[in-house]
């Protein structure tokens, strides 16, 4: 199908001459953060809305998505938290609409549901298949029922949208600590940030994903908190320090935002240059 002017427009590359700094904002843009409860969700809530976005947080506990609600909109911004199991679709169809009931439009969805690889450590030859149901659920079911009624309504909506997911460097380095379903869910995920990248650029729709390398999270602190792990992490890592949540906030706001209107289909390592040593 041919793109409308309106898509088009969507895609435009064109630089305000009054402001050019403007295209780096997020202003007038509605984005659900999918999993906005959690550390990096909680993060790039905070950072959208602090560039001008409305911001509606997704989380399954009320107390997390309330909580990185209020820290966003503390920012300025225009905000709501709602609950909702991002593995069941009727949920994500719940707060599409919800979202457009509130705002009027959707343009962007973050998907920062995932996780889990630190819970289920297990040899490769005897990895439990509920272990691997549970991680390529978290991961990679999360993402595809959030992101398909959001882009349903982006495509409705006519203005072209951005998808950005969270992979890792996992999807690409394999590591020798019972990671098997994590590895093969962020391959997944990056293979599906390509994947949607093709069939819904027709739409102005981009795609786009980071992968980070350990970010200091709940999540890892279990394996963080062992300096054994910690150096032998460190070490490969050529700034030398892992990263943190707001290290990977600037290169989401700018990959949702219209300065990235030609980027589509990338996986952004933000890793301390882990993935060029290899
Ligand atoms: N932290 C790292 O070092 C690191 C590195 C590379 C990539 N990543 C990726 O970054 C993403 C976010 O990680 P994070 O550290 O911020 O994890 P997190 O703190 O656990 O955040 C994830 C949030 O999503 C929620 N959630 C889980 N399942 C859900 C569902 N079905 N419906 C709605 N909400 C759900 C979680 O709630 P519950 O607590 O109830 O599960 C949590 O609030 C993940 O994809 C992870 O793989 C993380």
């Amino acid at each position: 199908m041919p793109a409308t002017d309106a898509q088009a427009g969507a895609l435009t590359d064109e630089v305000p001459a009054d402001d050019p700094l403007s295209r780096f904002r997020l202003d007038g843009k509605v984005a659900l953060i999918a999993g906005g409860g959690g550390a990096i969700g909680s993060a790039m809530g905070a950072a959208f809305a602090g560039v001008g976005a409305t911001v509606v947080v997704v989380d399954r506990t009320p107390e997390r998505a309330a909580a990185s609600a209020d820290r966003a909109c503390a920012l300025g911004g225009i905000c709501k938290g709602v609950v909702a199991d991002l593995t069941l679709e009727d949920d994500a169809e719940r707060i599409v609409a919800e979202a457009l009931d509130a705002y009027g439009r959707l343009d962007i969805v973050v998907n920062a549901v995932g996780g889990g690889a630190g819970k289920v450590l297990y040899d490769a030859e005897v990895y439990p298949r509920d272990a691997w149901d549970w991680i390529f659920e978290l991961n990679v079911r999360s993402t595809l029922v959030a992101t398909q009624p959001a882009v349903r309504a982006m495509i409705a909506g006519g203005r072209g949208g951005r998808v950005l997911n969270i992979s890792s460097v996992r999807a690409s380095l394999g590591i020798n600590a019972g990671y098997s379903a994590y590895v093969a869910a962020k391959g997944a995920v990056s293979s599906l940030t390509r994947q949607w990248a093709t069939e819904w650029a027709k739409h102005g729709i981009t795609v786009n994903a980071i992968a980070p390398t350990f970010v200091d999270t709940p999540q890892v602190a279990m394996l963080l908190d062992d300096p054994n792990f910690k150096t032998g992490v460190v070490n490969r890592i050529p700034l030398r320090r892992v990263g943190t949540t707001d290290a990977l906030t600037g290169a989401a706001i700018f990959l949702c935002s219209d300065a990235a209107s030609f980027i589509t289909g990338q996986i952004l390592g933000i890793d301390g240059g882990l993935t060029a040593t290899q």
